[in-house]
């Protein structure tokens, strides 16, 4: 299996992306790192414990990251859509993790990870990027030891958290620079454009909560988030992103992309946290690099997978 690590803010979608991975016989779940971001750093620890623990993947290392954006002062918090205690209120639902997080932090224990590995590791950025900033500044030496990025992000169509912007890439806009145009990491934009389209429908939810404890659990954390995205959607339907990102961590191709420079305003006005991709073909010389977003997948292969794997089948 290929190890990967999840850097997460969980997150209700966070914690369907853990399970998803925690069950893939492709990939072998080396570490957690936690990051300020739906709710603050030390909820989104305690609720990535709960969520391995729900998982029986205890023994996975779980390293606290950044409380705060690299710039911006002031953490934006996204309890109108996850609960005060970022699992819908439900988070006692879940165990009570009996070991606490590690004691390294996230940049060390990625670190060591990387340097560790006999084979390329796959990263799955869920939340801000802030702790994978960090990393690629100060180990660029371990950059060769990233199999790729796979990163829930952005928008090129519209936002979620404003009009311009996603919220991950908003929370932490000058972090995402660094990661999605100034790094070169082969690196996987997964955006909103593309998780919508894969929102799951009652039945979906229905077979996931009776396949066992674990989907059961699951699915209880999604009732006022389902309720949110009712009002957005305008149907009975929820939208998994960070699961989506993983199904493709785990399974590389499941969405398609299509190869373009990605630019990131950080600029404070309206279109701050904006993601930008300059599809034109045309030869202009542009700043930064190419890299892979996921903009189409095969919907209802994509959604039968996650569910076969969320229900614990390979
Ligand atoms: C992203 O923002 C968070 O609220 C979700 O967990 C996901 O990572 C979607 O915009
Ligand atoms: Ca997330």
């Amino acid at each position: 299996p290929t190890p990967l690590v999840i850097d997460t803010d969980p997150g209700i979608d966070d914690a369907f992306a853990i399970a998803l991975a925690a069950a893939s016989p492709e990939v072998e779940l080396t570490a957690v790192t936690t990051v300020f971001g739906n709710v603050g750093l030390d909820t989104t620890t305690q609720n990535a414990l709960r969520v391995l623990a729900l998982c029986g993947k205890e023994n996975v290392p779980v390293a606290t990251g950044a409380d705060r954006p690299l710039v911006h002062p002031q953490p934006h918090r996204a309890s109108h859509v996850h609960g005060e205690d970022g699992l819908g209120g439900r988070s006692t639902l879940l165990p009570l993790p009996v070991r606490g997080p590690d004691p390294r932090r996230a940049v060390g224990l990625l670190a060591e990870v990387l340097q560790a590995a006999s084979q390329p590791v796959v990263i799955a950025p869920i939340g801000p990027l802030t702790n994978i900033a960090l990393l690629l500044a100060s180990h660029p030496e371990l950059k060769p030891k990233i199999a790729r990025l796979v990163i829930m992000g952005g928008g090129l169509a519209t936002g979620n958290i404003s009009s311009t912007a996603e919220f991950n890439i908003w929370s932490d806009p000058e972090a995402a620079r660094r990661v999605l145009v100034e790094e070169d990491v082969p690196t996987v934009l997964v955006p909103i454009d593309v998780t919508y389209r894969c929102a799951v429908e009652p039945a979906w939810l229905d077979e996931l909560a009776d396949s066992g404890p674990v989907g059961a659990s699951l699915v209880a954390l999604t009732a006022p988030y389902r309720a949110q995205y009712q009002a957005t959607l305008g149907r009975d339907a929820l939208v998994l992103h960070d699961a989506v990102a993983l199904a493709e961590a785990v399974q590389p191709g499941i969405l398609r992309c299509q190869r373009m420079f990605v630019e990131v305003e950080c600029g404070p006005g309206p279109a701050r946290g904006m993601t930008i991709g300059d599809r034109r073909r045309s030869a202009l010389s542009r700043e930064g690099r190419e890299i892979d977003v996921a903009l189409d997948a095969d919907l209802d292969a994509l959604r039968d997978f996650m569910l076969h794997r969320l229900c614990g089948k390979e």
